[in-house]
């Protein structure tokens, strides 16, 4: 299969990087071009000044960019890949997006004769750097069962979700838990640090319990020595969390601890913390002091 990979961000970046050294053909593209030139000088491969220049020929388009709104260009804009795709090409769509734009994606794409999977990821940038991801699929099946071969060389996990949206629906409810934990461990290290204990230790100590969890293990050590700049972004949360909640009003839930979660990163971003790791949230907290 001839591969275009869109999006060299934090994840998009390894991620285009291991299928080139698992041996595909891969042809990427990047908005910031200096990003796609980077990325040959380290993997080889060409890049495309768009992305219908770098699609061109190709079997399968796989794309991590940022909103919806992105993935709408990449794919239906003026330079997007359906201008370029042939019948029975591929999409496989990385980026997190609300549920809506990836049924939409997948009728228009249909239209065209060619496939749409959306196929969230969850691991972070180690994930992604190490191979490690969990990805979370929606589309038909039998699409999905020809591109596992090709996404496995990412994943830790990948899973089969149902129609077309199953695997945005999946992420946003990846993205309300890692939100109720990252709010558990705010309110936890608050009551540690007002108790006097040593957070290091309090973090060492639960992790092999069953409060341990993915961010505690690979975030309580940067909490600590307040180091947020690296990592899931606060932008990106956000727009997440407005699909979270969005897709709450639609079903008539009630998702209280999303509403707060999403309001302190509101205000978090007013005071510099846009691509601050989410971990910041324990920011909301920055008052207490520490007990002698
Ligand atoms: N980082 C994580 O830990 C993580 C984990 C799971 C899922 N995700 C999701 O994965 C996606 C990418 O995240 P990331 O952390 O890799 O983001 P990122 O580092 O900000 O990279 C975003 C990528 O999208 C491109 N892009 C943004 N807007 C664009 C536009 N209008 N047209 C064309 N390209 C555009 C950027 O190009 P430029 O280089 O030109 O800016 C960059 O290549 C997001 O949906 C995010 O929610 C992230």
């Amino acid at each position: 299969m001839k591969i275009t990979f869109l999006g060299l961000g934090v994840m998009g970046y390894p991620m285009a990087g291991h299928l080139h050294t698992a041996g595909h053909d891969v042809c990427v593209y990047n908005r910031t071009t200096a990003k796609a030139q980077k990325w040959v000088d380290e993997f080889g491969g060409n890049y495309g000044e768009t992305p219908a220049l770098a699609a061109k020929n190709s079997d399968l388009v796989l794309l991590c960019v940022g909103n919806d709104d992105d993935v709408r260009e990449m794919i239906v804009g003026e330079q997007g890949v359906l201008s370029v795709l042939t019948e029975g090409a591929i999409i496989v769509d990385h980026t997190t997006t609300s549920d809506r734009l990836a049924k939409d994606m997948y009728r228009v794409v249909q239209e065209k004769g060619c496939h749409f999977i959306d196929a969230p990821v969850s691991g972070g940038q180690a994930g992604a750097e190490n191979a490690q991801l969990a990805i979370m699929a929606g589309g038909d099946k039998t699409i999905f069962d020809k591109v596992s071969p090709i996404l496995d060389v990412y994943a830790k996990s990948l899973l089969y979700m149902g129609a077309a949206g199953a695997g945005q629906a999946t992420k946003m409810t990846n993205q309300l838990l890692i939100a109720g934990v990252l709010q558990g461990i705010s309110e936890g290290f608050a009551l540690a640090k007002s108790a006097g204990l040593d957070l290091d230790q309090v973090a060492r100590a639960i992790s092999a319990g069953s409060a341990g969890s993915w961010q505690l293990t690979n975030r309580a050590e940067n909490i600590n020595k307040d180091k947020f700049d690296y990592g899931f972004a606060v932008d990106w949360m956000r727009k997440d969390l407005g699909f979270c909640l969005q897709a709450a009003k639609a079903y008539g839930i009630e998702l209280p601890n999303a509403q707060w979660v999403d309001n302190c990163y509101a205000l978090l971003q007013t005071q510099g913390h846009q691509r601050s790791d989410t971990s910041v949230l324990v920011k909301q907290y920055a008052d207490i002091k520490q007990a002698k």
